[in-house]
């Protein structure tokens, strides 16, 4: 049987880590996955999160099963960053939330649920989006299609064009929407195009998936969910998938989690229950400690506020080389306007050179980025910003 299998490419992302790391070219630089790195290049364990393995340690007296919706303290926790301390929807116990393994898991959840409400419902995504939603929503089975998003030629929002097909998707589909920090493209809609958003949710009465991996990368903590907050405060329904991968650092703990909102307390016990069952169909329950560092974090205000610190450090270094390559590469000679950099948010940048400049930044100067020019900003530094400023310039010129 297994001899019958077709081989299958390799995902975009996660081939380009292997490919990098095979490469033994001492000059190369990582511009791929999205993960954030230091000055050193390195992709450190927060402070604040050797600090709660420290306490987890000592605290943890059992492994007994944790149950299908995880960490109950975590996913109150995940529940008041996202949505606000206070907000009307956690207030009415309209939320349910289950953590889940990364955010990848807590889509895949998400998926399955939505299957189960209504499982002719097509998934609306942007284009373009992260490489892995299309075929993560096409393995669980639902329907994909794409609603303009990114405009390659003024490297902004294709605005209107995104407004008139919302305005196009029925009722009983699901549109998902990047809370901040766009991936891959960095650009994120303004507080005026959230209300736009919300409103059309309402008019047509399709339901919102928010996808939030990078909260507090692109503006703060609360900035970055403002979008989220006005939405949910104003449509009956959203699905809300989170991670902690990126800002709380803890990539390879898988932690993430799925928030159903609904429109009153009883139909969000239906969702409880339905929740739980697709987790026992998928992986019976989540691994516990992820869950168990953040909850102990967010617990204390000291390890909250050590948190807040290192978050605000990699969110600036970023920010400062957004800056810095539009000066290095004008340095470098290069004319074409990138001052749009400055205007994307979060961890990627979409440079808009073409494929094979891309090919030829890779194949001779051993410079990994995705092939839709997406960029990991964090994977420069001062010893590689000259190095690739002046290869970008190279390709660009030739
Ligand atoms: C990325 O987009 O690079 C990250 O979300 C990592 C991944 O799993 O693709």
């Amino acid at each position: 049987m297994f001899s019958q299998l077709q081989t299958v490419a390799t995902d975009p992302i996660l081939g380009l880590m292997a490919e990098y790391k095979a490469d033994l070219n001492p000059n190369k630089v990582d511009l791929g996955v999205g993960v954030y790195k230091d000055e050193q290049g390195h992709t450190a364990v927060l402070k604040c999160v050797k600090e709660a393995e420290a306490l987890r340690l000592k605290q943890e007296d059992s492994k007994t099963y944790i149950g299908m919706a995880g960490d109950l303290t975590f996913n109150s926790h995940i529940e008041k960053l996202a949505f606000g301390q206070a907000h009307q929807v956690l207030l009415a116990n309209r939320v349910t939330t289950a953590h889940t393994p990364g955010g990848t898991g807590a889509l895949r959840v998400a998926a399955e649920f939505i299957k189960r409400a209504n499982p002719s419902a097509t998934i609306w995504v942007t284009t373009p989006t992260w490489a892995n939603h299309i075929s993560l929503f096409q393995a669980a089975g639902l329907k994909v299609k794409e609603y303009a998003y990114y405009d390659y030629e003024t490297k902004g929002l294709q605005s209107e064009q995104m407004f008139a097909d919302l305005n196009n998707i029925p009722a009983g589909d699901v549109v998902l929407v990047h809370a901040c920090c766009h991936n891959p493209s960095g650009m994120d809609l303004n507080f005026e195009q959230w209300q736009r958003f919300t409103a059309i949710a309402r008019e047509r009465g399709f339901t919102p998936l928010v996808d939030m991996a990078y909260q507090g990368f692109g503006t703060g903590l609360d900035e970055d969910a403002a979008g989220l907050r006005y939405l949910a405060d104003n449509v009956p329904e959203l699905l809300l998938c989170s991670s902690c991968s990126k800002n709380f650092g803890l990539y390879r703990e898988r932690i993430g989690a799925v928030s159903i909102v609904t429109e009153n307390s009883k139909v969000a016990e239906i969702a409880r229950v339905n929740l739980l069952s697709v987790v026992r169909s998928i992986y019976s329950m989540p691994p516990a400690h992820g869950a168990i560092i953040v909850s102990h974090i967010l617990d204390s205000k000291e390890l909250t506020a050590l948190w807040h610190q290192e978050l605000a450090e990699m969110r600036n270094r970023i920010n400062d080389y957004r800056q810095l390559i539009i000066d290095k590469l004008a340095a470098e000679g290069v004319t074409d306007d990138f001052s749009f950099i400055t205007r994307q948010h979060g961890m990627f940048s979409f440079l808009g050179i073409n494929r094979a400049q891309i090919d030829r930044l890779k194949a001779e100067f051993s410079i990994y980025m995705v092939g839709s020019s997406r960029v990991s900003i964090a994977g420069l530094n001062h010893s590689n910003i000259d190095y690739f400023a002046k290869s970008v310039a190279t390709v660009l010129k030739s």
